[in-house]
């Protein structure tokens, strides 16, 4: 019977880059199981702590005498060996990895099925730390398509399985399925957790982490009637671009998504807040109400400017309004809406005295009064967003999939940075100046 395994609980992902690990190595039944007392002796060799947790059937192939004074503690083979320790939990919390090798095709038919009826598969269960299995069996066991899914299934789930050497098997049986050479399993598990801790450190570094990002995104519309209403051409994709290019840097994202099709918010990874809105007005409570606890809101939906005063009940009918019947045409009386953007800037959601980063866009086509850019320092000045995103729009440009080119002012309308590129590409560049700017404030 395993002692009840005490000590402090897995640490940080930092500390345990530079500390000698905690491995539960687990046994199966296989007669490979001979090879785990030298992978047991390399693993102690290079300062790791080792503890064996062994399935019944492994003990059919190898003593637990040998697998316990090869690590130095005794074996354990149930979950109920003694249920006051707990030691389902309390190995799988121990474990900084958990290396299981060999691994018969029961084990992982077991694994893959979420069993918890012996000590190494309640481990598996109950640790959060990286699984290294290393699979040995014959030929036709690893080919057979029930393994074949079972293998799928754990690699789906983030568990790394050694894909077994070609060679001699059991008598004279020859083919893929032998267990890898001891050296081999240990670099390999030893690599896994490096990986996964320099993952796990880049993740820490990202320039965004821990901050709170709302975008919007799509094009607001307003309803006349039931089936009718006033929008724009906005698809989305700009918008989307930004949080994904958010969420890559880091940061917690809030889609605020106003009329997207499916296959653009596709494209969101699902740690994506979405919030769908329709009209302005309902944008504006979304963002604000997202924004009370941002760190950075980007504007970029397409806001609808005006609303019709009045919305009809009942869908209109032409004959009461204009068409040929009513030669004096229709009118809709529009009012306009709130601006949103100046409203975050004038009377901010965060009241924790946290200024919140305001990024806005301006899709302008440049007209008698000026170009793009003159009307854009104009926006610049008027809005006071911290930085304002420029880019020209028209018939073949801007909107939906096509490339895009930015020029970004800061409140001042002084020209900060130029990106273009395909929406993707602008969206990284923004963002990154958005992390920046924040970073340097
Ligand atoms: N915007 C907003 N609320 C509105 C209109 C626009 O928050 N009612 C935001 C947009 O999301 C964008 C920025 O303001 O970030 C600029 O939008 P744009 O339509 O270019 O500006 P307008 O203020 O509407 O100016 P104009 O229509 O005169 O160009």
């Amino acid at each position: 019977m395993l002692e009840a395994f005490s000590g402090p609980k897995r640490t940080s992902w930092g500390d345990r880059l530079s500390r000698p690990m905690r491995i539960v190595v687990g046994v199966s039944g296989s007669i490979a199981a001979y090879k785990t007392p030298m992978i047991i002796r390399l693993l102690r060799a290079a300062g790791h702590e080792v503890k064996v947790v062994a399935t019944q059937a492994a003990l059919q192939f190898i003593g637990a005498p040998t697998l316990a004074a090869v690590s130095g503690y005794p074996v354990s083979t149930g979950v109920f060996d003694d249920p006051a320790a707990i030691e389902h939990v309390a190995v799988g919390e121990w474990a900084d990895l958990v290396l299981i090798a060999p691994a018969s095709a029961d084990l992982l038919a077991r694994i893959a099925a979420g069993r918890a009826d012996d000590l190494l598969t309640a481990t598996v269960l109950t640790t959060s730390a990286p699984v290294v299995v290393a699979p040995a069996m014959h030929t036709q066991m690893w080919l057979n398509p029930a393994t074949v899914e079972n293998v799928d299934t754990l690699r789906r789930r983030g568990l790394v399985v050694i894909t077994p050497d070609s060679g001699p098997l059991t008598s004279s049986d020859h083919g893929v399925g032998r267990l890898p050479e001891p050296d081999r399993i240990v670099h390999e598990a030893l690599a896994t957790v490096t990986g996964q801790e320099e993952t796990a450190a880049r993740l820490a570094d990202l320039p965004l982490k821990g901050r709170r990002v709302v975008v919007s995104a799509g094009g607001t519309r307003e309803p006349i009637d039931p089936v009718r209403y006033i929008g724009n051409r906005s698809s989305g994709r700009q918008g989307v671009a930004l949080a994904v290019a958010a969420h890559r840097l880091g940061a917690d994202v809030t889609l605020v998504s106003a009329n997207i099709g499916a296959e653009v918010l596709a494209l969101l990874p699902a740690a994506v807040e979405i919030v769908p809105v329709g009209t302005s007005r309902e944008l504006e409570d979304a963002v604000r109400s997202a924004t009370a606890k941002a760190d950075v809101v980007v504007m970029a939906a397409a806001v609808a400017d005006f609303r019709p005063v009045k919305q009809a009940d009942s869908k209109i009918k032409k004959h009461r309004l204009g068409g040929s019947d009513s030669p004096g045409g229709m009118r809709i009386e529009l009012i306009e809406n709130p601006d949103i953007l100046a409203g975050l800037i004038a009377r901010p959601p965060r009241t924790d005295g946290t200024r919140t980063f305001v990024v806005g866009f301006a899709a302008e086509t440049g007209d008698e009064n000026g170009d793009v850019l003159a009307h854009g320092t104009a926006k610049a000045r008027r809005k006071g967003a911290d930085l304002l995103a420029v880019n020209a729009v028209g018939k073949q440009l801007g909107f939906g999939d096509v490339p895009n080119a930015l020029v970004i002012l800061d409140s001042q309308g002084e020209e900060v940075a130029k990106a273009s590129g395909t929406k993707d590409e602008v969206a990284d560049a923004l963002m990154e100046l958005v992390a920046e700017r924040l970073a340097a404030r």
